[in-house]
């Protein structure tokens, strides 16, 4: 696409050729379909319309050094949609047909992978949603899983350069027992009134607490958060975190590299402890993050005094983007050859 300007691209949508729709009908999934339609026909009592019946994916395509096409943990990307069909009620997608759509649609868009080098990549955007009428709230018995990919450059404008984020103590993202651990809409919807107070206030996202105690640091916008101190890799367990892959990739990579691991609530407190803090997920990548403002209570953390990120993010960084890009070996086997 000679008329893309791949260096600065932002996390945006971009109309790419095709896209791929799969119906569930009478209790059974139907053939995929390919359409080059940005649009669908939807029934005016469908339940994701009116009670947000619908869950999404979030993951990524690469061009890699040896420019050949790798999707990042896909089998993972299934799962987590399946684990939130169940939270939502909703037919669930074989793992073989979320798998079979994914790669057809990468290989219908192909002119859409950004080149190596650029720093952008495609953005896979599964979307399952309930289709059938429903006025009294129950589940719809029809089903449309779709997919589609759209080039994506940071979703922070700041890119892998240090972000400065909010303390969010007048809302709340997700209950405990709530949908925070899916990847459902409501659960964004919810997140929308303080992520425009924050941007308004000219943070780049949200740290959410947890919603009973308003002590223990939940989420940073979409994203999850983790910190480093002595040696060690600490991201927060919570039961209204949605566990990001891409989290439980820098988990494996950080133990790897000699480094310690815990996962544990981590009281918004102890950010003072840090050496390090960052958001990361399939979008944000890694974010360092250099200031957290928690104003109600007066206090502000500081990070990468520097303005640069710290040294353990950086080689988290490399190390990640290196097997996304085929420049490091994929020890692991999270990455697949597309093309
Ligand atoms: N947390 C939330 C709320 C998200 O929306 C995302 C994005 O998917 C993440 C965390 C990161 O998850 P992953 O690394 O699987 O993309
Ligand atoms: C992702 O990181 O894939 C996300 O889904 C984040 C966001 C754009 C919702």
């Amino acid at each position: 696409m000679e008329n893309i300007d791949w260096k600065s691209l932002p996390f945006g949508y971009l109309k790419t050729d095709y896209n791929i729709r799969c119906y569930y009908r009478d209790g059974k999934w139907g053939e995929l379909e390919i359409s080059s339609s940005e649009y669908i026909d939807m029934h005016i009592a469908a339940t994701c319309l009116h009670y947000g019946q619908e869950a999404f994916e979030g993951m990524k395509a690469f061009r890699g050094a040896d420019n050949k096409i790798r999707v990042f943990r896909c089998p993972d990307n299934a799962k987590r949609m399946e684990t939130s069909a169940e939270g939502v009620v909703m037919a669930k997608v074989p793992h073989d047909l979320f798998h079979e759509a994914v790669i057809k649609t990468i290989k219908m868009n192909l002119r859409f992978v950004p080149p190596y080098g650029t720093g952008a990549s495609l953005y896979i955007r599964p979307l399952l949603v309930g289709t059938g009428a429903q006025v009294g709230v129950n589940p719809a018995s029809e089903y449309l899983f779709m997919v589609f990919v759209t080039p994506v450059g940071p979703y922070f404008k700041e890119g892998f350069n240090p972000v400065e984020m909010l303390v969010c103590r007048d809302h709340d993202r997700a209950a405990p027992l709530g949908t925070g651990h899916i990847k459902v809409g409501g659960n964004y919807a919810a997140s929308l009134i303080s992520i425009v107070h924050g941007h308004n206030k000219g943070f780049s996202s949200i740290i959410y607490l947890d919603a009973r105690e308003k002590k223990y640091i939940d989420e940073c916008g979409p994203a999850n958060f983790f910190g480093i101190k002595d040696n060690t890799y600490i991201t927060p367990s919570s039961t209204s975190i949605l566990p990001s892959i891409t989290n439980k990739s820098l988990m494996v990579l950080a133990e790897d590299m000699g480094m310690k691991v815990e996962r544990r609530p981590v009281e918004v407190t102890e950010l003072d402890s840090f050496e390090e803090a960052g958001a990361c997920g399939t979008a944000a990548v890694i974010s360092p993050i250099k200031k957290v403002v928690d104003w109600q209570v007066n206090k502000v953390y500081e990070f990468c005094k520097d303005g640069k990120p710290g040294p353990v993010s950086v080689k988290l960084y490399n190390k990640l983007t290196g097997i996304q890009l085929g420049t490091e070996p994929d020890k692991w086997g999270w990455t697949e050859i597309v093309e």
